[in-house]
């Protein structure tokens, strides 16, 4: 039977899962890698350090499940988005620690854009909002701050990419940069805010605003395409690569989310709702972004497919925090343990906007804070209202999509599909349904970001015909339903929004 190796790079770890041909998985290997925090709202990967995680996970995959490299049918990449990375093509290098999608340290930039009135533009064009979230700000920032970087950088020196293209590299050529792959996909560069979606190509005008070199820039192909092959020495043979997609789009792609209207969560370090909104784009009246889809044609881009998302920046990232910053925990598991000891927040809310405040708000200078405090208040109390801040931003994405969905005259959302590793949190699936009174839906496979690149570089490479083929494979194992009266949903909902207006106002 043919097997699909996914690497799965993601914020907080390096994984790599190996997928038989039904799409479920064989082996998983993790590894955490360093984060640091030079200073407050900064965050940085060491690139080097992410490549080498990944590729220890990868041999670590195929060693577990006793294949060599000749029995691997092709690879899939996904990654962390947005993060950006700037190496030197003659060795393969990084100039400096990757500027993770967390950091903040382009604000500054993107205040001058939003008052200068470019805002606009970029939304046309990008389908984002201005913030600092997405890599522009992030490589301009390294241009202008790393000696001899931009220099560098107008003599072709010096090549930028998201961590799939800083992947591509390194496994199709590395620190000998023979033979080096510099690509991305459609679904990573629309979160480089450089990216025409309607056009599908680097967009000449907001090169020339936020003053970047077009010869840093990867080739853009469908997520499903031929992007070259591992170099022998890095698995043991050469593998086709045949996937890059950026994290949700591909959990999208994984959750069979194919068509208009269908939509899918995936709890992670922060929680990303993304709807299929097909060849049309939806644009948001309510703090939601437009986006571009995975896409199973290759080798040419084809029509663009759209997805309309909210982005929560802190959604599994504020059990870690309950684990590395409070102490309270001591592993992610005991969170659920530790909340079910109190039947309910007991009035606590907590607002985690530890890196400013995602969709639908886009308050890029808010902090974090926890609110309704007593002297009943327990650690317990604030375990729960942790848990359940998950659910309370994700569903006032849901509640934005419909009302965008109503403004447009479409049906509403019947259903949500669940994935990421907090999906596996019974207790917040229940009370996430309950927050939105429709169903939430649990795949069998919760692996779907790792199983949409493992499903598009099977599809690039001929295993699968189509995306029908991998539709009939998606299957549910859990449906959540809405038992909380609606009355009492929506209050808890005003609540929550008026917790999140006394923190971001
Ligand atoms: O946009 C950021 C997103 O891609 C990060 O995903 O799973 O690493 O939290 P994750």
């Amino acid at each position: 039977m043919a097997h699909l190796l996914a690497l799965d790079q993601g914020t907080s770890s390096s994984r790599a899962i190996v997928f038989n041909a039904q799409g479920q998985p064989v082996t998983v290997a993790q590894r955490e890698f360093t984060q640091h925090f030079p200073r407050p709202g900064w965050v940085e990967h060491d690139a080097t350090e992410i490549w080498h995680t990944q590729l220890a996970v990868a041999r670590e995959a195929l060693k577990q499940a006793g294949l060599s490299a000749h029995q691997v049918h092709a690879i899939g990449i996904t990654n962390q988005r947005e993060t950006t990375v700037l190496w030197e093509r003659a060795t393969g290098r990084p100039l400096g620690h990757a500027i993770v999608w967390q950091d903040r340290r382009g604000e500054a930039l993107c205040q001058r854009l939003r008052e200068a009135g470019h805002a606009e533009l970029i939304r046309q064009r990008t389908g984002l909002v201005v913030d600092a979230y997405f890599s522009a700000t992030k490589l301009a920032w390294m241009l202008e701050h790393i000696p001899g970087a931009r220099q560098r950088a107008q003599s072709g020196e010096l090549a930028f990419g998201t961590i799939d293209s800083w992947l591509l590299w390194q496994l199709t050529g590395g620190t000998t940069a023979a033979g080096a792959v510099h690509a991305t996909d459609v679904s990573n560069a629309s979160r480089t805010m450089l990216f025409n979606i309607e056009r599908q190509c680097w967009d000449d005008e907001l090169l020339a605003l936020f003053d970047i070199p077009r010869s840093l820039l990867p080739e853009v192909q469908a997520s499903a395409h031929r992007f070259g092959q591992t170099s022998a020495d890095v698995l043991g043979a050469p593998i086709t690569i045949g996937a890059l997609a950026g994290d949700q789009q591909s959990a999208l792609f994984g959750q069979a989310c194919f068509t208009p209207g269908l939509v899918k969560n995936t709890y992670g370090t922060g929680c990303f709702m993304l709807m299929h909104t097909g060849a049309q784009r939806c644009p948001s009246q309510n703090g939601l972004i437009t986006t571009l889809a995975a896409t199973p044609l290759a080798p040419a881009l084809g029509t663009p497919a759209f997805a309309q998302e909210g982005s929560v920046f802190i959604g599994g990232a504020v059990v870690q925090w309950l684990r590395d910053g409070l102490q309270a925990i001591e592993g992610s598991h005991q969170v659920e343990q530790l909340a079910l000891n109190v039947p309910d927040a007991g009035g606590v809310f907590f607002v985690p906007s530890f890196t400013g405040m995602g969709a639908p708000y886009w308050k890029p200078h808010a902090t974090g804070a926890i609110l309704g405090l007593t002297r009943g208040t327990t650690v317990a109390h604030i375990a729960r209202a942790a848990l359940e801040s998950i659910a309370f931003q994700s569903a006032a994405l849901l509640q934005a999509m419909g009302q965008d969905l109503a403004a447009a005259g479409g049906q509403p959302v019947s259903e949500l599909r669940v994935d990421g590793g907090a999906c596996r949190n019974d207790l917040l699936m229940q009370f996430q349904a309950d927050l939105l009174g429709i169903p939430v839906v649990r795949p069998a496979v919760t692996e779907t970001t790792a199983l949409g690149a493992a499903y598009l570089a099977g599809i690039a490479t001929g295993l699968y015909a189509g995306t029908d083929e991998l539709s009939a494979l998606w299957r549910a194992e859990r449906r959540f339903l809405p038992t909380l009266p609606r009355e009492e949903a929506a209050q808890k909902m005003a609540a929550w929004h008026a917790a999140v207006t006394r923190v971001v106002a």
